[in-house]
């Protein structure tokens, strides 16, 4: 069974100076990082010098975006093969603050996906629902559009290496966590419409987080969900002793839960009403 995978978004906080500091603690923590998959997403400005750092370490760098052309006059981005360059084994996508405030739309989100798979990157999938449509009890219907746009000519193979993360906007920097139940709920979903579109070695083998005011507080009663493989995690990741109490949590919890390439069994129950992708192959 895969480690619980816990994965830092730093956003747009921290000097250099500052995430050199962070990871250095981090790195330090050899016990927790046997124990706990660990991915740090701080800003492009420090990602060259986070490389330094983490370098011969179990500490994996994500980019938080990245455009989908490989180069060229795109003033002020910053391409899949630059972000490999400086290190980075995996790319957020479609991350609810990127919808919201910068209008990234779910086609777009493909063609970052299908740039960081090309590049030999892993896709860190976001997805989630706000609350008006929650309350609307469009919840499905809107992350199934998401990961249905988002992964089509994707084949099962790559869905089954790449990361998703429920992250429901109305819990996002909010205080609000979503229950493990009202997590769990959507991550089954997720897991049935993968098994449907993508095949069922897909559907056991991609690893589903939750994000969303994740703290130490919280964090075990998510993992023990054997849906959920890990937390994507903000505002309580920018204290490093946070973090690391977040990591210990997440050590413990999983121990005697599930995990991915178990068997979900739900492909052949799955019903595709909100799905608007077709089945490709592995
Ligand atoms: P918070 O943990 O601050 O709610 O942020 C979650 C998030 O957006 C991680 O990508």
């Amino acid at each position: 069974m895969a480690p619980p995978l816990i994965i830092a978004n730093w956003k747009m906080n921290k000097t250099v100076t500052e995430a050199v500091h962070a990871l250095d603690t981090l790195r330090a923590r050899t016990d927790l990082l046997q124990a706990v998959d660990v991915v740090v997403a701080p800003s492009a400005t420090a990602l060259d010098r986070a490389a330094q750092i983490v370098a011969g370490s179990r500490i994996a760098l994500a980019a938080q975006n990245c455009h989908w052309e490989a180069a060229g006059a795109y003033t002020g981005e910053i391409s899949v093969p630059q972000l490999a360059d400086v290190g980075c084994a995996y790319g957020l996508v479609g991350h609810s603050e990127r919808r919201q405030a910068f209008g990234e739309t779910n086609d777009q989100v493909r063609r970052k996906t299908a740039a960081l798979l090309a590049a030999g990157l892993t896709p860190i999938l976001c997805v989630g629902e706000t609350f008006p449509e929650r309350r609307a009890g469009k919840t499905e219907h809107v992350v199934a559009e998401q990961v249905s746009v988002a992964l089509q000519g994707v084949s099962g193979s790559q869905v089954a290496r790449l990361i998703m993360a429920y992250e429901p906007v109305w819990a996002i920097g909010t205080g609000k966590t979503a229950t493990p139940v009202e997590a769990a709920s959507v991550h089954r979903f997720l897991r049935r419409l993968i098994a449907h579109d993508h095949g069922e070695h897909a559907a056991t083998s991609v690893r589903i987080l939750y994000g969303g005011s994740v703290s130490p507080d919280t964090v075990e009663g998510l993992l023990a969900e054997p849906d959920i493989n890990g937390a994507l995690v903000g505002g309580a990741s920018l204290n490093v002793q946070t973090l690391l109490a977040i990591l210990e949590r997440a050590a413990g919890a999983k121990e005697r839960g599930a995990g991915p390439g178990r068997s979900s069994g739900l492909a052949s129950s799955f019903s595709p009403t909100t799905s608007t992708s077709s089945r490709s192959s592995a």
